[in-house]
């Protein structure tokens, strides 16, 4: 039986939303026609939504860099000094916040030397993941060729907007080489030998990098310590990291799901040298990937997961059940973490999230872990941001795993081809809860009954979030009944709707995607909502996402 830290390392050797309830308020809209109700509070801020939650991860990975992000300034496919136009044009559209970098388990592997300097002496290294490349992978997936590097990747964070994070070695690299990466990225124009290293690759301006991750995955790829040992590691990795005046927001390999013991084992070490060690943690990072889809019969790595493009409704429940599970990551590593850390001085970055499917629905054949996503992965992805939203207190960054050709892709590219996948369209649909004040909302729906083996199972009706800038609302809602739409009323204590529009993300059929050759087969749809008595009245359709944005009176 194989976990995935055993797969990765096989790879290597060789081959709680909110609870609802049918509370008074439903029985009311029922007599209206409505069969759910949305109540957002206006007085009740939760906090401010980071606009990092909306953040991406881009690793040397299968298509993911090259093919994805980079094609190579030579290339036909339109490109700014070798990044796809496409792609930056889309990432501007969703207002990319942040962009973590090199990996992922490649991270632990990356010398950062390698990928800087004249184009024609940076090395072709092997690939971490070259053991579970195939026949069909291009050489420049298993042999690390190092066209894109940091300056490429601080390019392409400037192209778009976004800040880069960059995680650093601790596997197989020393502390004085973060030091001297942080120096690259960081130290003035002309002040170190570094700095100009830096400036004759374009930029003598400092890159002013403030996100540091301290290793990645450090209970596994990353080096495979005890929690004691990796919080000896950090202290170590961040003591006396040089700041060139601006200070620096490292974040900490966090748990693999629900390794409580990690979260455990690393506060209670960090605490014995005193509780200020906690000031130089800015982030814990929590991964938690949806995989089983056994319904309780495994818990093998391989065994377990499920097909991306080909599933049963009971897969879809199954899915959104597992993805779930990150909101009582989130509130039960905040517990530990609170056991130690008193004042919450350090807060979650989960720094990797998304599905991950068995492979077999690749856009481009050879691409290792790039799997097609479908309506049912936006629906997961809607689900998860909300989650976020409804925690934005303890929260300070999320990164969707990963950008583009990997697992939960917003994008899908190959050579010259293109496509905004059903995930991209849901980062574009949120991308203005950035920013706002996230709001308690309560939902009222019937729950969805479904059989599960020959057992009934529920899962809830409608849930979402909600955030206010100004006079402007974004609720998003997601319906997760395959088959039924849900009549709402959505009210709004503390104020009143003036006008309201919807836009919405949903198919007739639930496997929906698009493609290469149908590009357009999931996009979303744009429509006036009824508003009456400063009351939004809204059918939900089945298998949807929607934001609707309100304009209060
Ligand atoms: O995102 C793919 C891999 O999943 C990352 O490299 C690693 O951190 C995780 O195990």
């Amino acid at each position: 039986m194989k976990n995935r830290r055993e797969f990765v390392q096989t790879a290597l050797a060789g081959a709680a939303g909110l609870a609802f309830s049918r509370c008074a308020g439903i029985s009311a809209a029922a007599a209206q026609g409505f069969d759910s109700r949305v109540e957002i509070l206006l007085d009740e801020s939760i906090g401010s939504i980071s606009p990092d939650l909306y953040g991406h991860f881009t690793e040397h990975l299968g298509g993911t860099i090259y093919d994805g992000v980079w094609v190579g300034p030579k290339s036909k496919v339109p490109n700014t000094g070798g990044i796809r136009n496409e792609l930056v044009d889309q990432m501007r559209k969703i207002k990319a916040p942040v962009v973590r970098y090199p990996g992922g388990c490649f991270a632990d592997s990356y010398d950062w030397r390698d990928g800087i300097g004249p184009f024609e002496k940076r090395p072709r290294r092997t690939n971490f993941w070259i053991e579970a490349e195939n026949d069909k992978s291009p050489a420049s997936h298993k042999y690390e060729p190092n066209e894109f590097g940091t300056n490429e990747f601080v390019r392409f964070c400037k192209l778009i907007g976004a800040e880069p994070y960059l995680a650093a070695n601790v596997r197989s690299l020393p502390a004085s080489e973060f030091y001297r990466w942080v120096e690259y990225c960081n130290s003035p124009a002309g002040s170190t030998t570094l700095a100009e290293e830096r400036a004759k690759a374009g930029s003598a301006q400092p890159y002013n990098v403030r996100y540091w991750g301290v290793g990645n995955e450090s209970w596994g790829c990353g080096g495979n310590f005890t929690p004691q040992e990796y919080a000896a590691e950090f202290r170590r990795y961040s003591a006396w990291v040089p700041h060139y005046g601006r200070s620096l927001s490292l974040i900490a390999s966090g748990p693999n799901s629900d390794d409580w013991n990690w979260t455990r084992g690393f506060f209670e070490e960090m605490v014995r040298k005193g509780p200020s060690q906690f000031s130089t943690i800015y982030g814990w990072a929590l991964h938690h990937y949806a995989w089983n889809l056994s319904r309780g019969r495994t818990a093998d790595w391989e065994k377990g997961k499920g097909e991306a493009i080909q599933f049963d409704p009971v897969d879809w429940y199954e899915i959104l059940r597992e993805g779930e599970r990150v909101e009582g990551l989130i509130l039960g590593h905040w517990q530990v973490m609170g056991e130690f850390d008193r004042e919450h001085r350090v807060k979650i970055v989960v720094d990797e999230w998304g599905p991950w499917y068995r492979p077999g629905s690749e856009a481009t054949p050879g691409d290792i872990l790039e799997q097609s996503p479908t309506l049912r992965d936006a629906v997961f992805s809607a689900m998860t941001l909300d989650i976020f939203n409804r925690h934005a207190g303890k929260l300070h960054m999320a990164n969707c795993a990963q950008l583009i050709n990997c697992l939960n892709s917003l994008y899908l590219a190959h050579e010259d081809r293109f496509v905004v996948t059903p995930v991209g369209h849901v980062f574009e649909m949120y991308a203005g809860h950035q920013g706002g004040a996230s709001l308690r909302t309560s939902f009222s729906a019937p729950s969805v009954q479904y059989d599960r083996d020959g057992k009934p199972a529920a899962f809830w009706g409608l849930n979402g979030s909600a955030s206010l800038h100004g006079k402007d609302l974004l609720v998003t809602v997601v319906n997760p009944h395959t088959t039924q739409a849900r009549e709402t009323e959505v009210a709004i204590r503390g104020g009143s709707a003036n006008s309201a529009m919807a836009v919405t993300l949903s198919h007739a059929d639930i496997h929906a995607r698009n493609t290469f050759d149908n590009r357009e087969s999931v996009i979303p749809q744009k429509k006036a909502s009824v508003v009456r008595n400063g009351i939004v009245a809204h059918t939900f359709p089945a298998a949807s996402v929607t934001a609707l944005s309100i304009r209060l009176t």
